[in-house]
């Protein structure tokens, strides 16, 4: 029987919600492949005010499971039924300070603990500039833990020349951090 990867993907109210859209239409065309969507209070505020209505509305469509933030007895909430891998494109200084000291009382908060827990995958897409020391202990605390920061920066010397070019690089190389087969959408310096 083929093994179905579970991804988790959680929007967060960071500036860059067209990395969260770009990101799930890549996953929604990968093979054997499932998204389980979370979008915070903050993101769901960011989606609405980044995007345009119809990529608003198509981003739950892209994803096999919708999870509610409140919904603390959803499945990805236990270590038992964890994700193979789990992104948060992008992280709010919120999240990651949350996810950082453990204050799981949000279901991405709880989910992205339980990959901690289970030593599994986690990448967080941290945006923010510029950063305080609260900011930089934190991302060393979730490092520490096993989680991997991978803020969303541009690979100028690729040269872009769209927001959806480098929307694409970005998402693409936090999902290949997260284990994902995306070699087609991979764009590598070469000489
Ligand atoms: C348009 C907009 C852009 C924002 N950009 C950022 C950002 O880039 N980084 C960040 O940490 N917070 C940003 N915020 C603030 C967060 O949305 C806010 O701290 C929120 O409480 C985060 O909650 P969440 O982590 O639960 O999504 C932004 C807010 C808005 C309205």
């Amino acid at each position: 029987m083929t093994q179905i990867r579970k991804i988790g993907i959680v929007i967060s109210g960071a500036s860059g919600s067209i990395l969260a859209l770009s990101a799930l239409r890549i996953l929604a065309d990968l093979p054997n492949t499932e998204s389980h969507l979370i979008v915070t209070e903050g993101g769901q505020r960011t989606l609405e005010l980044e995007l345009e209505p119809e990529e608003v509305s198509e981003i739950p469509y892209l994803s096999e499971k919708v999870n509610e933030e409140q919904d603390l007895a959803a499945s990805i909430a236990s270590g038992s039924n964890a994700l193979d891998a789990m992104i948060i494109l992008p992280c709010s200084i919120r999240t990651l300070s949350a996810i950082a000291y453990g204050q799981t009382d949000r279901l991405s908060i709880r989910a992205a603990d339980v990959m901690l827990k289970e030593r599994r995958p986690l990448v967080l897409a941290v945006r923010e500039s510029p950063l305080h020391s609260g900011h930089l202990q934190s991302m060393q605390q979730v490092t520490q833990m096993g989680g991997i920061i991978a803020p969303p920066v541009p690979a100028y010397y690729l040269k872009p020349q769209t927001i959806e070019e480098i929307a694409l690089q970005n998402a693409a190389r936090v999902l290949n951090l997260a284990g994902c087969n995306v070699q087609q959408q991979l764009v590598r310096w070469e000489r």
